[in-house]
Protein backbone atom coordinates (compact mmCIF):
# COMPACT_ATOMS: atom_id res chain seq x y z
CA UNK A 1 0.00 0.00 0.00
CA UNK A 2 3.00 2.20 0.94
CA UNK A 3 6.03 2.67 -1.17
CA UNK A 4 9.37 1.56 0.60
CA UNK A 5 10.88 4.56 0.89
CA UNK A 6 7.90 6.42 2.11
CA UNK A 7 8.26 8.98 4.91
CA UNK A 8 6.70 7.88 8.30
CA UNK A 9 7.17 10.78 10.47
CA UNK A 10 5.86 12.76 13.03
CA UNK A 11 6.05 16.69 13.96
CA UNK A 12 6.52 19.50 16.80
CA UNK A 13 7.04 23.30 16.20
CA UNK A 14 10.24 25.01 18.61
CA UNK A 15 8.04 27.25 20.70
CA UNK A 16 5.52 24.29 21.48
CA UNK A 17 8.23 22.12 23.19
CA UNK A 18 11.39 23.44 23.72
CA UNK A 19 11.02 26.25 26.75
CA UNK A 20 14.39 27.76 27.65
CA UNK A 21 13.37 30.99 26.55
CA UNK A 22 15.51 32.97 27.59
CA UNK A 23 18.40 30.36 27.42
CA UNK A 24 21.88 30.39 26.44
CA UNK A 25 21.67 34.02 24.99
CA UNK A 26 18.21 33.32 23.29
CA UNK A 27 15.93 36.48 22.27
CA UNK A 28 12.43 37.03 22.83
CA UNK A 29 10.42 36.07 20.27
CA UNK A 30 6.34 37.25 19.48
CA UNK A 31 5.34 34.12 21.44
CA UNK A 32 7.38 34.96 24.74
CA UNK A 33 5.69 38.78 24.39
CA UNK A 34 2.10 37.04 24.21
CA UNK A 35 2.41 34.80 26.70
CA UNK A 36 3.83 37.37 29.47
CA UNK A 37 1.10 39.22 28.38
CA UNK A 38 -2.15 38.57 30.82
CA UNK A 39 -5.20 36.81 29.67
CA UNK A 40 -4.81 36.24 25.94
CA UNK A 41 -3.42 32.21 27.03
CA UNK A 42 -5.49 29.52 28.82
CA UNK A 43 -4.46 29.98 32.63
CA UNK A 44 -1.90 32.95 30.77
CA UNK A 45 0.45 29.44 30.33
CA UNK A 46 3.59 29.98 28.16
CA UNK A 47 6.39 28.32 26.81
CA UNK A 48 8.93 29.30 28.81
CA UNK A 49 9.64 25.52 30.36
CA UNK A 50 6.54 23.44 28.14
CA UNK A 51 7.96 19.85 27.35
CA UNK A 52 12.04 21.21 27.97
CA UNK A 53 13.50 19.69 24.82
CA UNK A 54 15.93 21.76 24.85
CA UNK A 55 17.32 20.43 27.56
CA UNK A 56 15.65 16.91 27.74
CA UNK A 57 16.47 16.63 23.58
CA UNK A 58 17.78 12.16 23.96
CA UNK A 59 14.13 11.82 26.01
CA UNK A 60 12.41 13.04 22.76
CA UNK A 61 14.94 10.88 20.40
CA UNK A 62 13.79 7.64 22.49
CA UNK A 63 10.28 8.37 21.59
CA UNK A 64 11.14 9.00 17.46
CA UNK A 65 13.45 5.41 18.11
CA UNK A 66 10.41 3.99 19.93
CA UNK A 67 7.81 4.87 16.98
CA UNK A 68 10.25 3.60 14.73
CA UNK A 69 9.96 7.01 12.45
CA UNK A 70 11.86 7.17 9.32
CA UNK A 71 11.85 11.33 9.76
CA UNK A 72 10.88 13.56 12.41
CA UNK A 73 10.23 17.52 11.60
CA UNK A 74 10.99 19.80 13.56
CA UNK A 75 11.43 23.92 13.84
CA UNK A 76 13.97 25.96 14.31
CA UNK A 77 13.54 28.78 16.91
CA UNK A 78 15.08 31.96 14.87
CA UNK A 79 15.74 33.79 17.64
CA UNK A 80 17.58 31.01 19.13
CA UNK A 81 19.88 31.13 16.11
CA UNK A 82 19.70 34.75 15.76
CA UNK A 83 18.58 36.67 18.69
CA UNK A 84 17.34 39.98 17.13
CA UNK A 85 16.41 38.30 13.74
CA UNK A 86 19.49 39.31 11.77
CA UNK A 87 23.04 37.49 11.16
CA UNK A 88 24.64 40.84 12.91
CA UNK A 89 24.70 38.35 16.06
CA UNK A 90 24.60 34.23 15.92
CA UNK A 91 24.12 32.26 19.14
CA UNK A 92 26.36 29.62 18.85
CA UNK A 93 24.50 27.58 21.91
CA UNK A 94 21.79 27.94 19.61
CA UNK A 95 23.32 26.62 16.18
CA UNK A 96 25.13 23.60 18.54
CA UNK A 97 21.60 22.85 20.13
CA UNK A 98 19.89 21.62 16.44
CA UNK A 99 23.34 20.37 14.92
CA UNK A 100 23.02 18.03 17.51
CA UNK A 101 19.27 17.36 17.14
CA UNK A 102 19.99 16.72 13.44
CA UNK A 103 23.53 14.83 14.21
CA UNK A 104 21.73 12.39 16.97
CA UNK A 105 18.62 11.64 14.15
CA UNK A 106 21.00 11.18 11.21
CA UNK A 107 23.22 8.65 13.24
CA UNK A 108 20.00 6.66 13.95
CA UNK A 109 18.68 6.78 10.31
CA UNK A 110 15.81 9.41 11.04
CA UNK A 111 15.99 12.09 8.49
CA UNK A 112 15.43 15.73 9.61
CA UNK A 113 12.20 18.16 8.12
CA UNK A 114 13.34 21.61 8.99
CA UNK A 115 10.37 24.37 9.40
CA UNK A 116 12.58 27.98 9.74
CA UNK A 117 9.18 29.55 10.96
CA UNK A 118 6.91 28.27 13.01
CA UNK A 119 4.93 31.18 14.28
CA UNK A 120 7.80 32.50 16.35
CA UNK A 121 9.10 35.92 14.87
CA UNK A 122 12.09 37.55 16.80
CA UNK A 123 10.61 40.56 18.87
CA UNK A 124 13.09 42.49 17.52
CA UNK A 125 11.85 42.16 14.05
CA UNK A 126 8.23 42.64 15.13
CA UNK A 127 9.48 45.74 16.51
CA UNK A 128 10.21 46.97 13.21
CA UNK A 129 6.79 46.21 12.00
CA UNK A 130 7.17 42.46 11.83
CA UNK A 131 5.51 40.61 8.65
CA UNK A 132 3.34 43.95 7.76
CA UNK A 133 6.45 45.53 6.87
CA UNK A 134 7.97 44.43 3.35
CA UNK A 135 11.20 44.50 4.51
CA UNK A 136 10.47 41.11 5.64
CA UNK A 137 10.86 39.29 2.35
CA UNK A 138 14.85 39.83 2.26
CA UNK A 139 15.16 39.55 6.17
CA UNK A 140 13.34 35.96 5.81
CA UNK A 141 15.91 35.58 2.86
CA UNK A 142 18.92 36.25 4.67
CA UNK A 143 18.22 33.73 7.44
CA UNK A 144 17.11 31.23 5.61
CA UNK A 145 20.56 31.51 3.78
CA UNK A 146 21.93 30.88 7.01
CA UNK A 147 20.22 27.94 8.40
CA UNK A 148 20.57 26.42 4.83
CA UNK A 149 24.51 27.29 4.62
CA UNK A 150 24.79 26.15 8.25
CA UNK A 151 22.45 22.92 8.40
CA UNK A 152 21.96 22.21 4.51
CA UNK A 153 24.69 19.59 4.06
CA UNK A 154 22.43 17.40 6.40
CA UNK A 155 19.12 18.76 5.93
CA UNK A 156 17.61 17.50 2.55
CA UNK A 157 14.16 18.56 3.64
CA UNK A 158 13.01 22.02 4.74
CA UNK A 159 9.65 24.07 4.94
CA UNK A 160 10.01 27.80 4.79
CA UNK A 161 6.85 28.87 6.81
CA UNK A 162 4.57 27.06 8.81
CA UNK A 163 0.76 27.50 7.54
CA UNK A 164 0.44 31.35 6.70
CA UNK A 165 -3.09 31.28 6.53
CA UNK A 166 -3.00 30.56 10.78
CA UNK A 167 -0.65 33.26 10.88
CA UNK A 168 -1.99 35.93 9.36
CA UNK A 169 -5.86 34.90 10.27
CA UNK A 170 -5.32 33.81 13.87
CA UNK A 171 -2.47 36.91 14.43
CA UNK A 172 -3.64 39.87 12.46
CA UNK A 173 -7.25 39.37 12.08
CA UNK A 174 -8.56 37.57 14.97
CA UNK A 175 -6.32 38.95 17.26
CA UNK A 176 -6.01 35.41 19.08
CA UNK A 177 -2.46 34.19 18.13
CA UNK A 178 0.73 36.48 18.90
CA UNK A 179 1.10 39.32 17.72
CA UNK A 180 -2.46 39.25 18.89
CA UNK A 181 -3.68 41.88 16.42
CA UNK A 182 -7.26 42.33 15.28
CA UNK A 183 -6.60 44.58 11.90
CA UNK A 184 -9.77 43.36 10.27
CA UNK A 185 -10.09 42.72 6.94
CA UNK A 186 -6.48 44.59 6.04
CA UNK A 187 -3.18 43.55 7.55
CA UNK A 188 -4.17 39.49 6.99
CA UNK A 189 -4.22 40.09 3.37
CA UNK A 190 -0.76 42.03 3.77
CA UNK A 191 0.74 39.36 6.32
CA UNK A 192 -0.01 36.42 3.83
CA UNK A 193 1.45 38.59 1.02
CA UNK A 194 5.14 39.25 2.72
CA UNK A 195 5.20 35.67 3.78
CA UNK A 196 4.48 34.44 -0.10
CA UNK A 197 7.18 36.96 -1.02
CA UNK A 198 9.85 35.79 2.07
CA UNK A 199 8.73 32.23 0.74
CA UNK A 200 9.90 32.53 -2.80
CA UNK A 201 13.01 34.92 -2.09
CA UNK A 202 14.05 31.48 0.28
CA UNK A 203 13.21 29.18 -2.61
CA UNK A 204 15.31 31.35 -5.27
CA UNK A 205 18.09 31.48 -2.92
CA UNK A 206 18.04 27.94 -2.47
CA UNK A 207 17.71 26.92 -5.70
CA UNK A 208 20.45 29.46 -6.96
CA UNK A 209 23.19 29.08 -4.30
CA UNK A 210 22.50 25.69 -2.54
CA UNK A 211 20.50 22.99 -4.68
CA UNK A 212 23.11 21.96 -6.81
CA UNK A 213 26.00 21.14 -3.99
CA UNK A 214 23.09 20.03 -1.39
CA UNK A 215 20.38 18.67 -3.46
CA UNK A 216 17.88 19.07 -1.16
CA UNK A 217 14.07 20.42 -1.75
CA UNK A 218 12.16 23.48 -0.53
CA UNK A 219 8.25 24.12 0.36
CA UNK A 220 5.85 26.28 2.75
CA UNK A 221 3.33 24.28 4.54
CA UNK A 222 -0.18 25.23 3.29
CA UNK A 223 -3.10 23.67 6.12
CA UNK A 224 -6.38 23.35 4.23
CA UNK A 225 -9.39 21.89 5.40
CA UNK A 226 -11.53 19.86 3.25
CA UNK A 227 -14.76 21.60 2.08
CA UNK A 228 -17.75 20.29 0.30
CA UNK A 229 -21.30 21.61 -0.35
CA UNK A 230 -23.76 21.34 2.77
CA UNK A 231 -26.43 20.84 -0.42
CA UNK A 232 -24.85 18.98 -3.41
CA UNK A 233 -27.83 19.92 -5.18
CA UNK A 234 -27.27 23.80 -4.86
CA UNK A 235 -25.51 26.03 -7.04
CA UNK A 236 -25.33 28.29 -4.24
CA UNK A 237 -23.91 26.18 -1.79
CA UNK A 238 -21.68 24.62 -4.70
CA UNK A 239 -19.73 28.40 -5.44
CA UNK A 240 -19.61 28.46 -1.69
CA UNK A 241 -17.15 25.61 -1.67
CA UNK A 242 -15.35 27.19 -4.31
CA UNK A 243 -15.25 30.07 -1.98
CA UNK A 244 -14.43 28.83 0.91
CA UNK A 245 -11.19 26.79 -0.72
CA UNK A 246 -10.19 29.54 -2.81
CA UNK A 247 -9.65 31.70 0.81
CA UNK A 248 -7.61 29.06 2.70
CA UNK A 249 -5.99 26.90 0.57
CA UNK A 250 -6.00 28.77 -2.77
CA UNK A 251 -4.96 32.01 -1.36
CA UNK A 252 -1.27 30.37 -1.23
CA UNK A 253 -1.66 27.32 -3.37
CA UNK A 254 -2.28 29.60 -6.30
CA UNK A 255 0.32 31.72 -6.21
CA UNK A 256 2.85 29.14 -5.66
CA UNK A 257 1.27 26.56 -7.29
CA UNK A 258 -0.90 27.48 -10.30
CA UNK A 259 -0.87 31.02 -11.90
CA UNK A 260 1.75 33.17 -9.79
CA UNK A 261 -1.18 34.89 -8.73
CA UNK A 262 -4.30 35.14 -6.15
CA UNK A 263 -7.53 33.33 -6.87
CA UNK A 264 -9.62 35.37 -9.33
CA UNK A 265 -12.37 34.92 -6.49
CA UNK A 266 -10.87 35.92 -3.64
CA UNK A 267 -9.10 39.44 -6.04
CA UNK A 268 -13.08 40.01 -7.02
CA UNK A 269 -14.94 39.55 -3.50
CA UNK A 270 -12.09 41.62 -1.92
CA UNK A 271 -12.63 44.75 -4.47
CA UNK A 272 -16.79 44.11 -4.23
CA UNK A 273 -16.52 44.07 -0.72
CA UNK A 274 -14.27 47.36 -0.37
CA UNK A 275 -16.73 49.42 -2.79
CA UNK A 276 -19.47 47.89 -1.22
CA UNK A 277 -18.18 49.76 2.37
CA UNK A 278 -16.40 52.40 0.70
CA UNK A 279 -13.21 51.71 1.73
CA UNK A 280 -10.57 54.47 0.95
CA UNK A 281 -7.32 52.90 1.50
CA UNK A 282 -4.53 50.92 -1.12
CA UNK A 283 -6.34 47.81 -2.78
CA UNK A 284 -6.87 45.67 0.64
CA UNK A 285 -5.25 42.20 -1.23
CA UNK A 286 -1.64 43.07 -2.91
CA UNK A 287 -0.33 42.13 -6.39
CA UNK A 288 2.87 40.27 -6.92
CA UNK A 289 5.27 43.15 -8.24
CA UNK A 290 6.94 41.94 -11.58
CA UNK A 291 10.37 43.54 -10.61
CA UNK A 292 10.36 40.88 -7.80
CA UNK A 293 11.74 36.91 -8.16
CA UNK A 294 8.42 35.28 -9.28
CA UNK A 295 6.11 33.41 -6.63
CA UNK A 296 4.95 30.85 -9.46
CA UNK A 297 6.98 27.50 -9.11
CA UNK A 298 8.89 28.27 -5.91
CA UNK A 299 7.52 24.83 -4.40
CA UNK A 300 9.52 21.71 -4.63
CA UNK A 301 6.88 19.34 -3.41
CA UNK A 302 3.45 20.03 -1.83
CA UNK A 303 3.17 20.17 1.80
CA UNK A 304 -0.45 19.85 3.76
CA UNK A 305 -1.27 20.65 6.84
CA UNK A 306 -4.50 18.72 7.47
CA UNK A 307 -6.75 18.54 10.38
CA UNK A 308 -10.74 18.50 9.28
CA UNK A 309 -13.72 19.13 7.28
CA UNK A 310 -16.54 21.50 6.11
CA UNK A 311 -19.72 21.53 4.65
CA UNK A 312 -20.32 24.99 3.12
CA UNK A 313 -23.36 26.99 2.53
CA UNK A 314 -23.52 30.83 1.35
CA UNK A 315 -23.82 32.59 3.75
CA UNK A 316 -26.02 35.87 2.64
CA UNK A 317 -25.85 39.28 4.00
CA UNK A 318 -22.58 39.91 5.62
CA UNK A 319 -23.23 43.36 7.97
CA UNK A 320 -21.07 46.35 7.42
CA UNK A 321 -17.98 45.40 8.54
CA UNK A 322 -14.58 44.70 6.41
CA UNK A 323 -13.21 40.89 7.00
CA UNK A 324 -11.73 37.67 5.50
CA UNK A 325 -15.38 36.15 7.17
CA UNK A 326 -17.47 38.77 4.88
CA UNK A 327 -15.11 38.94 1.90
CA UNK A 328 -15.17 34.73 1.86
CA UNK A 329 -18.89 34.79 2.14
CA UNK A 330 -19.10 31.30 3.06
CA UNK A 331 -19.98 29.46 6.20
CA UNK A 332 -18.47 26.26 7.21
CA UNK A 333 -20.23 23.58 9.47
CA UNK A 334 -19.64 20.20 10.33
CA UNK A 335 -21.41 17.47 9.82
CA UNK A 336 -23.19 15.50 12.77
CA UNK A 337 -21.90 12.22 11.67
CA UNK A 338 -18.42 13.40 12.21
CA UNK A 339 -17.11 12.73 15.58
CA UNK A 340 -15.62 15.91 16.88
CA UNK A 341 -12.27 15.89 18.55
CA UNK A 342 -11.31 17.24 21.81
CA UNK A 343 -11.45 20.62 20.75
CA UNK A 344 -14.58 21.51 19.10
CA UNK A 345 -12.61 22.81 15.50
CA UNK A 346 -11.84 19.62 15.28
CA UNK A 347 -14.30 16.89 13.72
CA UNK A 348 -12.81 13.43 12.47
CA UNK A 349 -13.78 13.28 8.64
CA UNK A 350 -10.84 10.81 7.70
CA UNK A 351 -12.14 10.72 3.84
CA UNK A 352 -11.77 14.19 3.84
CA UNK A 353 -8.18 13.38 3.28
CA UNK A 354 -8.15 11.38 1.07
CA UNK A 355 -10.44 13.75 -1.13
CA UNK A 356 -8.24 16.43 -0.37
CA UNK A 357 -5.60 14.36 -2.04
CA UNK A 358 -6.92 14.11 -5.08
CA UNK A 359 -8.36 17.71 -5.28
CA UNK A 360 -4.55 18.91 -4.85
CA UNK A 361 -3.50 16.36 -7.90
CA UNK A 362 -6.49 17.33 -10.28
CA UNK A 363 -6.12 20.88 -9.67
CA UNK A 364 -2.73 21.35 -9.22
CA UNK A 365 -1.03 18.95 -11.72
CA UNK A 366 -0.28 16.32 -9.48
CA UNK A 367 2.56 17.64 -7.82
CA UNK A 368 4.73 15.22 -4.97
CA UNK A 369 3.06 15.48 -1.39
CA UNK A 370 3.93 15.56 1.79
CA UNK A 371 1.19 15.28 4.83
CA UNK A 372 3.19 17.57 6.89
CA UNK A 373 0.73 17.52 9.95
CA UNK A 374 -2.55 15.72 10.77
CA UNK A 375 -3.73 14.80 14.49
CA UNK A 376 -6.37 14.83 17.05
CA UNK A 377 -5.96 16.02 20.69
CA UNK A 378 -7.98 14.61 23.61
CA UNK A 379 -8.93 17.85 26.02
CA UNK A 380 -9.70 17.30 29.92
CA UNK A 381 -9.01 13.99 31.15
CA UNK A 382 -6.35 12.45 30.13
CA UNK A 383 -6.37 9.40 29.32
CA UNK A 384 -3.46 6.80 27.99
CA UNK A 385 -5.83 4.22 26.50
CA UNK A 386 -6.94 6.62 24.14
CA UNK A 387 -7.92 4.04 21.68
CA UNK A 388 -10.23 6.33 20.03
CA UNK A 389 -7.56 8.51 18.66
CA UNK A 390 -5.40 5.28 17.82
CA UNK A 391 -8.80 4.47 15.83
CA UNK A 392 -8.76 7.79 13.84
CA UNK A 393 -4.90 7.52 12.99
CA UNK A 394 -5.39 4.17 11.17
CA UNK A 395 -8.55 5.26 9.74
CA UNK A 396 -6.37 8.55 8.33
CA UNK A 397 -3.49 6.41 7.24
CA UNK A 398 -5.90 3.95 5.36
CA UNK A 399 -7.50 6.95 3.30
CA UNK A 400 -3.86 8.27 2.41
CA UNK A 401 -3.08 4.21 1.17
CA UNK A 402 -6.39 4.69 -0.83
CA UNK A 403 -5.46 8.12 -1.99
CA UNK A 404 -1.77 6.19 -3.42
CA UNK A 405 -3.40 2.98 -4.68
CA UNK A 406 -6.69 3.71 -6.29
CA UNK A 407 -6.87 7.47 -6.84
CA UNK A 408 -2.85 7.81 -8.16
CA UNK A 409 -2.02 10.55 -5.47
CA UNK A 410 1.57 10.96 -5.31
CA UNK A 411 1.89 10.88 -1.27
CA UNK A 412 5.19 10.88 -0.36
CA UNK A 413 5.28 10.67 3.76
CA UNK A 414 2.87 11.56 6.62
CA UNK A 415 3.97 13.22 9.61
CA UNK A 416 1.58 12.92 12.84
CA UNK A 417 0.76 15.93 15.12
CA UNK A 418 2.16 15.37 17.38
CA UNK A 419 5.37 13.57 18.66
CA UNK A 420 4.60 14.85 22.41
CA UNK A 421 2.02 17.07 24.60
CA UNK A 422 3.08 20.26 23.94
CA UNK A 423 2.08 23.93 24.40
CA UNK A 424 -1.12 24.28 22.00
CA UNK A 425 -0.66 28.12 21.04
CA UNK A 426 -4.04 30.20 22.86
CA UNK A 427 -5.04 26.98 24.17
CA UNK A 428 -1.93 25.63 26.52
CA UNK A 429 -1.58 22.60 27.99
CA UNK A 430 -5.29 21.83 28.57
CA UNK A 431 -5.28 20.62 24.74
CA UNK A 432 -3.11 17.58 24.15
CA UNK A 433 -1.88 16.46 20.30
CA UNK A 434 0.64 13.88 21.61
CA UNK A 435 1.82 10.33 20.68
CA UNK A 436 3.65 10.64 23.70
CA UNK A 437 1.89 12.56 26.94
CA UNK A 438 4.17 14.86 28.78
CA UNK A 439 3.75 15.48 32.78
CA UNK A 440 3.84 18.96 32.90
CA UNK A 441 3.06 18.98 36.54
CA UNK A 442 6.68 17.68 37.41
CA UNK A 443 10.24 19.18 36.75
CA UNK A 444 10.62 16.48 34.98
CA UNK A 445 8.56 16.47 32.05
CA UNK A 446 8.37 12.94 31.94
CA UNK A 447 7.38 10.93 28.29
CA UNK A 448 5.19 7.90 28.75
CA UNK A 449 3.70 6.73 25.58
CA UNK A 450 -0.25 6.58 24.72
CA UNK A 451 -1.53 3.47 22.76
CA UNK A 452 -2.10 5.93 20.06
CA UNK A 453 1.81 5.86 19.97
CA UNK A 454 1.95 2.34 20.09
CA UNK A 455 -0.43 1.88 17.56
CA UNK A 456 1.22 4.20 15.35
CA UNK A 457 4.83 2.20 15.82
CA UNK A 458 2.65 -0.94 14.91
CA UNK A 459 1.01 0.75 11.81
CA UNK A 460 4.49 1.92 10.37
CA UNK A 461 6.36 -1.51 11.25
CA UNK A 462 3.51 -2.93 9.23
CA UNK A 463 3.65 -1.20 6.21
CA UNK A 464 7.65 -0.95 5.89
CA UNK A 465 7.71 -4.63 6.16
CA UNK A 466 5.19 -5.22 3.82
CA UNK A 467 6.96 -2.51 1.53
CA UNK A 468 9.93 -4.35 2.30
CA UNK A 469 8.09 -7.67 0.79
CA UNK A 470 6.66 -6.06 -1.88
CA UNK A 471 10.33 -4.89 -3.11
CA UNK A 472 11.81 -8.46 -3.04
CA UNK A 473 8.32 -9.92 -5.07
CA UNK A 474 9.14 -7.54 -7.77
CA UNK A 475 12.96 -7.58 -7.69
C1 LIG B 1 -1.42 23.60 13.41
C2 LIG B 1 -0.09 24.10 13.89
C3 LIG B 1 0.52 23.26 14.96
C4 LIG B 1 -0.47 22.68 15.94
C5 LIG B 1 -1.70 22.13 15.24
C6 LIG B 1 -2.79 21.61 16.14
O1 LIG B 1 -2.16 24.68 12.91
O2 LIG B 1 0.83 24.15 12.81
O3 LIG B 1 1.51 24.02 15.56
O4 LIG B 1 -0.73 23.53 16.96
O5 LIG B 1 -2.24 23.08 14.39
O6 LIG B 1 -3.71 22.59 16.46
Amino acid sequence: MFPGNFAWGAATAAYQIEGGWDADGKGPSIWDTFCHGKGRVFEDQSGDVSCNSYQLWEEDLGCILQLGLTHYRLSFSWARLLPDGTTRHVNKKGVQYYEKVIDDLLANNVLPMVTLYHFDLPQALQDQGGWKSSEMAGIFDTYAKFCFRTFGDRVKLWITINEPYVCAKMGYEDGLFAPGLKEQGVSAYIVGHNMLRAHARAWHSYDTLYRATQGGAVSLAINSDWAEPLDPASSEDMAATQRYLAFTFGWFAWPVFLTGDYPGVMRSNVERRSKEQGYQGRPRLPTFSEDEPSVLGTADFFALNYYTSRKVKARGACGGMLSLDSDRDAEGVTDASWPVCGVSWLAVFPEGLRNLLRYIKDTLNGPEIYITENGFSQVGLVDLEDVQRAGYYLDTIQEVGKAIQEDGVDVRGYFAWSLLDNFEWASGYSVRFGLFHVDFSGAEQKRSSYVSGKEYAKTIAKYRTQAGTDDLTTE
